[in-house]
């Protein structure tokens, strides 16, 4: 972390929880917010729960993020949802680009720069993820592929729109695995996130935009990994579904 940048913790829920266990979470975090500290907090929950958490966490520093949405504002597009109503439900954040909708759901980097420029345009705050296959990490690739999913995502960002954004880092062979990259593997990928910042843009972008590591992050390992001076904070997935998992990481952010 970097005197320069404010920390920040985002838990994905991803397709987990009820309404109850949502509100419940939502709750015992906007209550533990007093002690956070420097540090931002959001939790991005599934779409039909975001109005029962905005509720939980309304007038707590605890923000409410979306997983996905939609480039178009609105009309007929069964299944989707727009900047628009992730607004008016209360959200400040979206994830944009999580491995699982580019690997599972088949989304590309010109999907998520679509998404991007929509959710930008309507003031939202985009994390962009990008991160290798193991096999790609293997071959060397690394570099390579993050270097294409930067351009591609962030294709036509003016130096004002980039400054605005979050980066996650999420190696795929570290989601879900319990399988961490280590501190000096995140920090290598994310250092090379800044430098292709300000190659791109200038030193100021590369100063201001702050990059998560995402991929097994747990109450253990988290103080290792945001102890780097490229790593800005967190976006966790398994260990965000309980508040007891959650809070070390926040905490962890926070000294
Ligand atoms: P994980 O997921 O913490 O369960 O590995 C991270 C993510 O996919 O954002």
């Amino acid at each position: 972390m970097s005197d320069q940048r404010k920390p920040f913790v985002a838990g994905n829920w991803k397709m987990n929880m009820d309404a109850a266990s949502s509100r419940a979470l939502a709750a015992e975090l906007a209550a533990a917010a007093g002690s956070f500290g420097d540090v931002d907090v959001a939790v991005c929950p599934p779409f039909p729960y975001l109005a029962v958490v905005a509720e939980a966490v309304n007038g707590s520093p605890v923000e409410l993020g979306a997983q996905n949405v939609y480039h178009e504002p609105k009309g007929a597009f069964t299944g989707e949802v727009s900047t628009a109503m992730l607004l008016d439900v209360g959200c400040r954040y979206v994830i944009l680009g999580h491995s699982e909708r580019r690997h599972i759901l088949g989304e590309s980097d010109a999907d998520v720069n679509r998404k991007l420029l929509a959710a930008l345009d309507a003031g939202l705050c985009p994390i962009v993820c990008v991160g290798e296959k193991i096999e790609q990490r293997e071959a060397g690739e690394t570099g390579k592929v993050i270097r294409e999913q930067f351009e591609g995502s962030l294709a036509g960002l003016s130096a004002a729109q980039a400054s605005k954004i979050v980066i996650a880092y999420e190696p795929v062979w570290a989601i879900g695995t319990g399988k961490v990259a280590t501190p000096e593997q995140a920090e290598e990928v994310h250092a090379d996130l800044r430098s292709l910042l300000e190659q791109r843009y200038n030193a100021d972008v590369a100063a201001a935009v702050r990059i998560q590591y995402g991929g097994s992050v747990k109450a253990d390992n988290a103080a290792s990994l945001l102890g780097q001076p490229n790593i800005d904070g967190a976006l966790v997935g398994g260990a965000s579904l309980t508040a007891e998992a959650f809070l070390p990481i926040v905490e962890a952010a926070a000294s």
